[in-house]
């Protein structure tokens, strides 16, 4: 089962999903705890789940708000992306800055870094840690092959993919990392990090596509019906 919660990043009118993916027996993850972590942990005890993890699919201060105070809470570990490692506990920027905030370090022992197509279990639930590089170079998707649920992160959303243009980004690694989801996931509901879900993965192909012909002369048909 997977819940969504919108929530308002520090009363700037931007809005993070947060969500909480859980199993029969209420055993539970919390992706990207964006901010106001008295609302997640209101939601957590309202269905009575017993989290387990944390899952980032990246490490923007949009997503991780509410981080430390859920840590706290629940003392439970981080699940990321071994190659977002600089950003959650280095010196690559969080766009902490963009926000008027100053960047937090985390404390290292609070990760578990995970490689490419990982698995975590929730109960039976296995979820697989899919690197999606591009808006970050630790970003990631997870992917819930029991209910084909694909949490993608700022990776793709409904209308178009996540912004190249800050630290660590590449956008040669997110068309690459769009030609994966598309010849892999196309049938997957998505669940992004900002606004609408529940889309499938391929609806959102029309849009990308048309977007990266006409600013970088590149054809998805070219990669991804080959
Ligand atoms: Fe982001």
């Amino acid at each position: 089962m997977i819940k969504k919660l919108e929530l308002e990043v520090k009363s700037f009118g931007h809005y993070t999903n947060t969500y909480l993916i859980y199993d029969e027996n209420k055993e539970a993850v919390i992706v990207d705890p964006a901010d106001k972590a008295e609302i997640i942990i209101t939601e957590i005890e309202k269905l009575e789940l017993k989290p387990k993890y944390v899952l980032l699919t990246h490490g923007h201060v949009d997503h991780v708000l509410a981080l430390e105070e859920i840590i706290k809470k629940y003392n439970i570990k981080v699940i990321a992306n071994i190659h977002e490692k600089d950003m959650l506990v280095g010196n690559v920027s969080n766009c902490s800055n963009v926000f008027g905030l100053t960047q937090n370090k985390y404390n290292p022992e609070d990760f578990i870094l995970l490689n490419n197509e990982e698995y975590i279990s929730i109960g039976d639930v296995k979820i697989q840690m899919i690197h999606t590089p591009g808006h970050s170079i630790g970003s990631c998707c997870y992917y819930i092959e029991k209910e084909n649920i694909l949490i993608t992160g700022d990776t793709l959303f409904s209308d178009c993919f996540g912004r190249c243009d800050l630290p660590s980004s590449n956008l040669d690694d997110m068309i690459n990392s769009l030609i994966k989801l598309y010849k892999n996931f196309s049938e997957a509901q998505m669940y992004p990090g900002h606004d609408n879900s529940g889309m499938k993965v391929i609806d959102t192909y029309p849009v990308v596509r048309r977007y990266l012909k006409y600013t970088s002369m590149i054809d998805l048909d070219d990669f991804v019906n080959s």
